[in-house]
């Protein structure tokens, strides 16, 4: 049943789309500029397309982006699904399943997270090397679905290849890069010291509440993964500190210029 809509929609929309893109970016916090650098052929509200997860806030439906970024056809996701927003973790991840069927082979996301590392500031952008799933709903949960294997490989789920080309174009355009462990949590509390404390012990860098949902089934499909996080605001668990939606987003636009350049690049050399 889950399957069976996942390529109803994929074939409703490769019956629409303008190219036949092997490139998608999830355009999460911090990425809101390189949708204006993407010249767009086709877009479709996410109310339109047939079994897409409805908007839970009004007048907000996001928009799936069909058009050319660094010399590449891709696709992109304006606006993502958040598990605390009420969706299930299926809904979440749908916009994945339905990618991989339009045949996307590597993903970019981007996010907004608390740093939990001493040794971040406030605008570091983290390469995510790894992540902790602490979400209480695995999106895998279920009917195995045929893209891949029941007991999926986690052992690399971000591309080794992708991070060592982040590299390489933060040492020559002179990007500060952190790296790091992503814990994505279900939110939307931020997290108490003692939380913050807990994942530091963990082993993770940031705490976000996004992500991880979208990075496991994509590679549940194969598909490879690129992350970055911006890092707004520092888990202070020696010294607590109050942490707001408007601090993240301000710390997040401060990033957003070289987020934008970084990834721009990214698409544009990637395979
Ligand atoms: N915790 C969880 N999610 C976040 C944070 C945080 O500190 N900052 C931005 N997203």
């Amino acid at each position: 049943m889950y399957y069976s809509k996942i390529k109803e929609t994929a074939e409703w929309l490769r019956s629409r789309m303008p190219a036949t893109p092997t490139t998608a970016i999830v355009l999460g916090t911090g990425l809101g500029r390189l949708a204006e650098e993407i010249s767009i052929t086709t877009a479709f509200d996410y109310k339109d397309i047939p079994n897409f997860p409805v908007s839970t806030v009004e007048g907000h439906s996001g928009k799936l982006l069909f058009g050319k970024l660094g010399g590449k056809d891709i696709l992109a996701m304006q606006g993502r699904f958040h598990f605390y927003e009420g969706y299930s973790m299926k809904e979440v991840t749908f916009p994945v399943r339905v990618m991989y069927e339009l045949g996307i082979k590597t993903l970019f996301v981007s996010n907004a997270a608390g740093g939990t590392n001493p040794a971040f500031k406030i605008g570091d952008l983290m390469v995510l090397t790894d992540h902790i799933n602490y979400f209480p709903e695995h999106p895998l949960h279920g009917k195995n679905v045929p893209t891949g294997p029941r007991f999926p490989d986690m052992h690399e789920a971000y591309d080794r290849k992708l991070i060592a080309l982040a590299d390489a174009i933060a040492a020559e355009r002179g990007i500060k890069l952190q790296h790091g462990v992503y814990i994505g949590t279900q939110g939307p509390t931020f997290e108490t010291p003692a939380e913050y404390r807990m994942f530091r012990i963990f082993g993770a860098d940031a705490v976000g509440m996004s992500t991880v949902p979208e990075v496991i089934v994509a590679r549940h499909c194969g598909i490879r993964v690129f992350g970055v996080s911006i890092i707004t605001d520092l888990g202070g668990f020696d010294n607590p500190v109050e942490v707001s939606h408007e601090e993240v987003q301000i710390a997040a636009n401060e990033a957003q210029p070289i987020m934008t350049e970084l990834m721009r690049e990214m698409i544009a050399r990637s395979e």
